[in-house]
């Protein structure tokens, strides 16, 4: 047998190479080697504190570790593991401390990759999702900060639902309406952390538990974990934790997708309203004058390749018994895949939003375009008395010959409407700016309101 298997005393045949390059995890969890190593460290503890191994043999482990874990860092273990061609990043570190040091061949006592791979999984999807949770909450202060600047340069925008002139709003609005789910993103990100935190894995062996007296409560503590998980079967078949991990990814990206898409429209010359930095924009080889917002564009990517693998990693768990079944093998890829490539995207729709110049002059002339202060004059004339729907077909009919004359609604447009009401002429603003802050409700564009959303934003993310 290859000295890299963990297995193979009871065949009398050497199994077909091309079958265990297929079963090769190797390249996909190679990013959990560090994980390992920490999970290794409290395997040995686990022995010890159970006097399966001698301290002197626990301290030779130990060393061979420690060894390997330097060998991680510097990236030479790689190569190590490749050339060994490992089933797996679990088995090429066994192997290594094996080479290592001559008590090696006792480090995987009543040790399963099962109990190893599950607890490794959350160790890892633990970082990532502290990492996840700093980058969300990097993303929210750089919009809240860009919103404070756009506020007090009162800038503003002409808001749309369904892609059409809505109503005026101000940037600083828009700004507090991205930020808003990187904060819940941030709240996402803590609960998946604290969930990989709960139960530790090792010591379940390969479903069963063991007959060792393995002191599971020293390698739990070790690893940071609130206790020993309950039920050995459930520990080594389940990946709900990692898998919430991943969702926050796929979370967090979708809503920075939404963003990415909203900043490639208004980098457009026919909008106009942004501007991406020379540093995030890209050429194109054949044309030369094209400035293109890539980095936006692929978080959008992103986002959708990360659905894609988590829906991947939920369907690899459809219908799998409870216990370890070598399915979770795929699971693991696509949760770390997801995981990866959403922390990347995330990290770079970080460093591109703050590259972004709102235009502001175009925004502000743009900001009342197609009627956008309708609505405002038939609020107007509901304060004076009308019924929504009069009033609403009043000022429809109005926009109406405005648009036919091919110009915006003037206060003559609104003396029919005054003298329904009773009073000689309207007083309602008709441009963007009065038409933001004559707003009055809590969560609404009026400038407090917004100076109020950003505050209690700041203050949720300290
Ligand atoms: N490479 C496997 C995985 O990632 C390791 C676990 C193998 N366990 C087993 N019983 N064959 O899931």
């Amino acid at each position: 047998m290859p000295p890299t298997l963990q297995w193979g005393g009871r065949f009398a045949e050497q199994p077909d190479p091309a079958l265990l390059a297929f079963g090769s995890s190797l390249e996909d969890d190679l990013v959990l080697a560090p994980f390992d190593v920490a999970c290794s460290r409290a395997h040995v503890a686990a022995l010890e504190g159970g006097k399966i191994v001698a301290e002197r043999v626990a301290s030779a482990l130990r060393e061979a570790l420690q060894r390997v874990g330097e060998e991680i860092a510097s990236g030479t273990f790689v190569d190590v593991a490749r050339a060994a061609g490992a089933e797996d990043v679990h088995g090429a570190i066994d192997a290594r401390v094996r080479e290592l040091c001559a008590d090696g061949e006792s480090l995987h006592a009543g040790r399963s990759r099962n109990d190893q791979v599950a607890t490794t999984l959350l160790l890892y999807a633990r970082e990532r999702a502290a990492q996840g949770e700093a980058v969300a909450r990097d993303i929210a202060f750089a919009l809240l900060a860009s919103a404070k600047d756009e506020l007090a340069a009162e800038t503003l925008l002409g808001a749309t639902t369904h892609w059409q002139p809505a109503q005026p709003v101000l940037l600083s609005f828009w700004l507090v309406a991205a930020a808003e789910p990187f904060v819940r993103a941030t709240r996402r990100f803590a609960d998946a952390k604290k969930e990989c935190s709960r139960s530790c894995p090792l010591g379940s062996g390969a479903v069963a538990g063991s007959t060792l007296p393995l002191d599971r409560e020293a390698a739990a503590r070790m690893l940071g974990f609130s206790a020993p998980s309950r039920n050995a079967m459930d520990a080594v078949g389940t990946r709900d934790a990692a898998l919430d991990v991943a969702h926050a990814f796929v979370r967090a990206t979708n809503d920075a997708s939404r963003v990415a898409s909203e900043l490639v429209i208004w980098c457009t010359p026919a909008f106009g309203y942004a501007r991406l930095g020379d540093a995030s924009s890209t050429g194109s080889s054949l044309m030369p004058q094209k400035r293109n917002p890539d980095p936006f564009e692929l978080v959008r990517g992103a986002a959708a390749e990360l659905v894609g693998a988590y829906a991947g990693a939920l369907a690899s768990l459809c219908g799998l018994g409870l216990s370890y079944h070598r399915d979770l093998q795929q699971t693991k890829r696509l949760v770390i895949s997801a995981i990866e490539r959403g922390l990347a995207a995330l990290h770079a729709f970080s460093r591109a939003l703050v590259d972004v110049r709102f235009q502001r002059e175009r925004m502000n002339a743009r900001a009342g375009d197609g009627y956008a202060v309708a609505t405002d004059i038939a609020d107007a004339l509901i304060l004076r008395g009308l019924s929504a729907r009069r009033a609403h077909a009043l000022v429809g009919a109005a926009v109406a010959n405005a648009e036919r004359d091919g110009r915006e609604l003037a206060a003559s447009d609104l003396g029919a409407a005054a003298a329904e009401c009773g009073i000689d002429a309207l007083d309602v603003p008709l441009d963007a700016a009065g038409s933001v802050r004559a707003k009055r409700t809590v969560g609404s564009t009026n400038p407090g309101q917004v100076a109020r959303a950003i505050a209690g934003l700041e203050a949720e993310l300290a």
